[in-house]
């Protein structure tokens, strides 16, 4: 096929109405529980600073070429990530078993989004709870009894996972140009407005010296193995890089756009989302006396906290949660496309189906995550409960496998030519050190991870 045959590939299910409403949807995709949840929570269960360090240089050198890569390589096969890599696979390397990558891919979505839909369930349930001033006069044990007696009945876990899966299953149904595009332009601006008013709070009322040396004071002593490789996990799971989701959106991308700026946007607005998350977070812990290395449940104890010491804090509470949710819904939304867009090209269904059927299987392994918190607590095995396994397997081996295999397709077995006229408008400098970072430093930082992960250096 000609260059220009490749350039004019268009997209089986429509396009972005602009660049713009592309960047606003991987933003969208980017930012969510991984910033405001996830973030903090394994930041504290990992002694903050070092973890963070090495966090934040995965970002640079593995996540934001990554996501170049990705939306490059969407935006040239122009279709679900399993055909995307099987057909440029083909193209570049003459052999179509590049295609397994996209499929690991769905694999990882499914895992991320079946624990994804129940978490974001808990912060649906905790806009009620916010509404209904449960948590005036709060303290830090009673904090800690309203988290645990949500995530501990599967009932109403399990009802709000149903309903959250529900609605983004709803989104994908209309298709992805409509729905996500509205919801971060409106949404994403009042989250970050409303996120400096808590980090406001924390300053003032918090310890935010303890929290601001927890953080960024890196002692590597408390830095384990399985913590640098979370670290790395998370740089990719707060990308949303390393399954093809990224991927699957950067198939509707326009050609001719800047990918190179658009990722350092994204990446940024990410990056400093996570860190004000995490400043907010740890100066309500350390004034409260609340555990750094809560677990899964610290942003859905500390928050409250503050929210009930604050004037207004119930209205507060549930704009928090209510954007919390939206953040996640535009996530989740992202973890489902890859699979539904499978199964329209591949199996013919209409795309309404396509999205009950990934959603029917997601809610199933969700079920998992429900009973982890909950009845099969008790159950651990390997890294812990269900949920910790999904976790681990998910975000710590998956995207970092997948994210290789992607890097290592776009930095050595495509052609030059063919990268250099994806990422064009970039040309020059900012290409070469794409290339260079692509080809060299992101697999060696990768691979190094996961072999000081098992233990071999
Ligand atoms: N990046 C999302 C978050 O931080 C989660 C996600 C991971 C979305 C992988 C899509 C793909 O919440």
């Amino acid at each position: 096929m000609s260059e220009t045959g490749i350039a004019r590939r268009s997209s089986l299910h429509g396009q972005w109405s602009s660049r713009l409403a592309f960047v606003l949807a991987v933003t969208g995709s980017a930012v969510g529980l991984g910033n405001i949840w996830r973030f903090p929570y394994i930041a504290g269960e990992n002694g903050g600073g070092a973890f963070v360090l090495v966090y934040l240089v995965c970002i640079v050198i593995v996540g934001l070429p990554i996501m170049m890569s990705e939306v490059l390589i969407g935006r040239r096969g122009r279709r679900n990530p399993v055909s995307t890599m099987t057909l440029l696979g083909k193209e570049e390397s003459g052999t179509g078993s590049w295609g397994l990558v996209g499929a690991l891919g769905l694999g990882s979505g499914f895992l991320i989004l079946s624990f994804y839909s129940v978490i974001a369930g808990w912060a649906v349930a905790y806009v009620i709870e916010s509404a209904s001033n449960t948590f005036e006069g709060a303290t830090a044990a009673s904090v800690e009894q309203v988290f645990n007696s949500l995530a501990s009945n599967p009932l109403r876990t399990g009802l709000w996972h149903t309903i959250f899966l529900a609605a983004t299953a709803f989104v994908i149904a209309r298709g992805v140009e409509r729905g996500i595009e509205r919801a971060v332009r409106v949404m994403m601006p009042a989250l970050v407005v409303l996120l400096l008013v808590l980090l406001g709070y924390s300053a003032v009322e918090g310890n935010f010296a303890q929290g601001v040396r927890f953080l960024f004071e890196p002692r590597f002593e408390e830095l384990t193995r399985d913590g640098m490789m979370e670290a790395l996990g998370h740089a990719f799971f707060t990308l949303s890089v390393g399954m093809g989701a990224v991927m699957a959106y950067g198939a509707y991308l326009p050609s001719g756009t800047s990918i190179m700026k658009m990722s350092v946007a994204v990446v940024a607005a990410d990056t400093a989302i996570a860190l004000v998350a995490a400043l907010i977070v740890f100066p309500i812990v350390f004034a409260n006396g609340l555990a750094p290395d809560a677990g899964p449940g610290l942003v859905f104890q500390s928050l409250p906290l503050a929210f009930s010491q604050m004037p207004g804090g119930a209205i507060i509470a549930t704009t928090l949660f209510v954007l919390l949710t939206f953040a996640a819904w535009t996530s989740a939304i992202s973890l489902m496309e890859p699979a539904t867009a499978w199964c329209i090209e591949k199996l013919g269904l209409t795309r309404a189906l396509a999205a009950t059927a990934v959603a029917g299987i997601t809610w199933i392994l969700g079920l998992l995550t429900v009973l982890s918190f909950s009845t099969l607590s008790g159950v651990t095995f390997l890294r812990g409960t269900f949920f910790d396994n999904i976790d681990f397997l998910s975000n710590s081996i998956l995207l970092p496998f997948g994210g290789l295999a992607i890097v290592i397709f776009a930095g050595w077995i495509m052609a030059r030519a063919s990268t250099a006229s994806e990422l064009d408008p970039d040309a020059g400098t900012a290409y070469r050190v794409w290339r260079f970072t692509a080809r060299y430093l992101t697999p060696l930082a990768v691979v190094a991870v996961l072999l000081r992960g098992v233990g071999l250096i």
